[in-house]
């Protein structure tokens, strides 16, 4: 494999662009006008000095890989002689498959055509081309320059050998491949984040909490990288909303978008990129005061997430390894939620679900009957030896 080429420009496009580049593929990297382009190169440029700063790249191989990037307008003329083709558009199904139909004319026929899509399914998107068995998820982590998870998701009819070619291309980019064995919308990770931030949107809605009461909370006490609000702004409303409203449909209640989220986007404020979502971020990244973590239930933020993971489980889309390899690679947990389980213990997570059940009547507190089983059983975890794990 030499030669790939990144369709759209965004956030996630130029860094799995840059991504090709540092393993030392060249890639043309396609968007709709200049501008995107132009602007694209610069965030390349600049994340490249910045590894450059922090001593993990060479001057010199910054400026070789910068010059293996090139960018076009011409979608037909990038894609004419390439190995890999990596879709990063926005995330709207008709969208992808005029995008796919596209690729599937301009492409040689041995080239891989991968989606970045974050929720949407890998067959439908499949379908709109004549290669099915060379169609791929390949769902990178925002920034792909640094987060060192690529979900590899398999559509009905994605090829063992595109899998394969995929995981090991995967490595070659330095990343960690979980494989998620079923085309389900919003894969392992997502499933997870819109879980967590869909219980805290709407803790906030009914005036329980504050924004920054959560994510103190998720931050100091529970340990994790970003507060759920600020992770939302920083990955970009807009994108937030269209994952959450395929989460919805393929889950109904149990992931229904929070209005809160829904009336930023309808303002056009999608967070960080726009300046303005659920913070201003026009005087820079937000400030979580440390004084209000604890000042949200901790134990929830767990349930939920947990909760999510069993349903995984239960529904044999991964299994717990993975779910927890995925989750800490992808989004810098510290634990994945089924060790957490085996550690909080399996009775107490129960319990909390059904506290919460019994309190809001929402289906997203309603229990996986995994864990229901589990506890019928006594595998409550680290304590009886048994849970999501076996320990000696
Ligand atoms: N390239 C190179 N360097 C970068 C960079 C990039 N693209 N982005 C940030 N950095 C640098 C920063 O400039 C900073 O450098 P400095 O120390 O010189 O200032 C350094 O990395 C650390 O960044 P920060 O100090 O700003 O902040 P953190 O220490 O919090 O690290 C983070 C930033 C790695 C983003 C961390 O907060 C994190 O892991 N957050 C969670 C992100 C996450 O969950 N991502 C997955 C979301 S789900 C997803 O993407 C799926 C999609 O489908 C929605």
């Amino acid at each position: 494999m030499k030669k790939a080429a990144v369709i759209g420009a965004g956030m996630m496009g130029h860094g799995i662009a840059q991504l090709f580049a540092m393993a030392g593929l060249d890639v043309v990297l396609v968007d709709v006008n200049e501008e995107i382009l132009d602007k694209a190169l610069k965030e390349i440029n600049w994340s490249l000095g910045k590894l450059v700063e922090k001593g993990k790249l060479t001057d010199e191989n910054a400026k070789k890989t910068f010059l293996r990037v090139k960018a076009t307008t011409n979608l037909e003329d990038a894609c004419k002689d390439v190995d890999f083709v990596v879709e990063a558009v926005p995330e709207n199904l008709e969208l992808k498959k005029q995008v796919f139909s596209r690729l599937d004319k301009a492409s040689p026929n041995h080239t891989i055509l991968a989606t970045n899509t974050s929720s949407l399914s890998i067959t439908e998107i499949a379908n709109a081309t004549q290669r099915p068995e060379k169609v791929v998820g390949m769902h990178f982590f925002n920034p792909p320059v640094l987060m060192p998870l690529v979900e590899v998701v398999k559509g009905e009819k994605t090829s063992d050998e595109t899998v394969e070619t995929t995981i090991n291309l995967a490595k070659r980019l330095g990343k960690t491949p979980a494989l998620v064995k079923k085309d389900v919308r919003g894969f392992i990770v997502n499933r997870i984040l819109v879980s967590m931030f869909t219980d805290a949107c709407h803790a906030v809605r009914r005036g329980e909490a504050t924004m920054e009461m959560v994510d103190a909370t998720i931050k100091y006490k529970a340990g994790l990288p970003m507060g759920a609000f600020e992770l939302a702004d920083y990955l970009g409303l807009d994108i937030v909303y269209s994952v959450s409203k395929v989460m919805e449909e393929a889950y109904g209640e149990r992931a229904k978008v929070c209005p809160l989220l829904e009336q930023l986007v309808k303002e056009g404020k999608f967070g960080q990129k726009s300046g303005k979502g659920f913070y201003d971020w026009t005087v820079g990244r937000p400030r979580i005061p440390f004084k209000l973590a604890g000042k949200y239930d901790v134990e929830r933020v767990y349930a939920v997430s947990i909760n999510e993971a069993a349903w995984m489980v239960y529904e044999d889309v991964a299994d717990p390894q993975n779910i927890d390899t995925a989750v800490k690679l992808g989004t810098a947990w510290a634990q994945g939620p089924c060790e957490l389980a085996d550690n909080l213990g399996i009775d107490n997570v129960l319990a909390k679900l059904k506290e919460l059940y019994n309190k809001y009547g929402e289906e997203v507190y309603k229990s996986c009957p995994l864990l229901e089983e589990y506890v019928g059983k006594g595998w409550l975890g680290k304590k009886t030896k048994r849970g999501f794990y076996t320990y000696e």
